[in-house]
């Protein structure tokens, strides 16, 4: 891997054993900037955008995969040499073909962000199409299977692999009327602390982020379904929300974007199967 001045890391510090070795995972080295390859899920919009936004400021090679045509092509238009390509997380034959075009297009890879994940239907377990269900558990626990299972070997071959996977506040309590979103959110979670026993071996560290309510479009729409079965009011729906939290306001997605860089930079190096908050201390999903 090459640093910022364009010398192997090798050629600035010495040879990779001991101390050096460990400094220089996850890229970092003091301030020098990023030369991380890094794969990002559903990057192109949403939090994923803003994934794709930090790491690249902070040097590193990012490769997104989306399934919206339009926010693919804005992506690669405001970030210059960011890769961006379709894939359905939904979909294994997809996946298993984006894996090692996004390994191929960034030279080996690093960081893997599991970032694809969807809302589902706000409707009680009994009233739940089996259809939505199986929709839901495809994308954001199979999808996030599939890409893991096949970064694995590549993550192996890093310096400092490093796994962030997106769970919830969804992943730590119940959540009425959004039963796939919630068990599928405590499964990332269960999903994360295997990766990082079975990888700690390869010195791979693989963690888990669980947001509250963020701002945006997705909790615009979240509030509605809420509304909607509830009959009351969004106003209601979100003071609500904002009374589970000791600290009122929505999460910025930025804040979660460097919250991220932290976990894949070498200062996060003995941090591994941990289930990281960043919910102003939610007390309810
Ligand atoms: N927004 C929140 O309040 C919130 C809170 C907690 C956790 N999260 C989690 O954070 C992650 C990102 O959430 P977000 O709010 O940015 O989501 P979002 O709904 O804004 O969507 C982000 C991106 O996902 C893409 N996407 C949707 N379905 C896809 C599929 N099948 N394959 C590939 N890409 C697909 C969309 O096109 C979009 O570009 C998810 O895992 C979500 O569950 C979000």
């Amino acid at each position: 891997m090459n640093g910022a001045a364009g010398q192997t890391v090798e050629a600035r510090v010495g040879p990779l054993s001991g101390p050096l070795s460990s400094a220089w995972r996850c890229g970092l080295i003091g301030s020098e900037i990023m030369s991380q390859r890094v794969l990002i899920t559903a990057g192109a919009a949403g939090i994923g955008r803003e994934f794709a936004r930090a790491f690249t400021a902070n040097g590193a090679k990012v490769f997104v995969c989306d399934v919206d045509d339009k926010a693919l092509a804005a992506i690669a238009k405001e970030i210059p040499g960011l890769i961006a390509r379709r894939c359905d997380m939904a979909s294994r034959a997809e996946i298993e073909r984006m894996v090692p075009e996004a390994v191929a297009a960034l030279g080996g890879l690093d960081v893997l962000i599991n970032n694809a994940g969807i809302a589902g239907l706000t409707l009680p377990i009994a009233d739940y199409p089996p259809d939505d269900w199986d929709k839901v558990v495809a994308v954001n626990l199979t999808g996030m299977f599939d890409v893991s299972r096949l970064a694995i070997p590549h993550l192996k071959k890093s310096k400092a692999g490093c796994i962030i996977n997106m769970s919830s506040i969804a992943g730590r309590y119940g959540f009425a009327n959004r039963s796939p979103y919630a068990a599928t959110k405590w499964g990332v979670i269960g999903l994360t602390k295997t990766l990082a026993m079975e990888l700690g071996e390869w010195g791979i560290r693989a963690n888990a982020i669980a947001p509250g309510a963020v701002d945006g479009d997705r909790i615009v729409r979240v509030f509605q379904g809420r509304a909607q079965i509830s009959g009351r009011s969004m106003d209601d729906v979100k003071a609500d929300a904002l009374a589970a939290a000791s600290i009122k306001s929505m999460i910025d997605p930025k804040d979660i974007a460097q919250l991220a860089v932290f976990l894949a930079s070498d200062a996060a190096k003995s941090i591994s199967g941990q289930v990281i908050p960043i919910d102003n201390d939610r007390q309810k999903a």
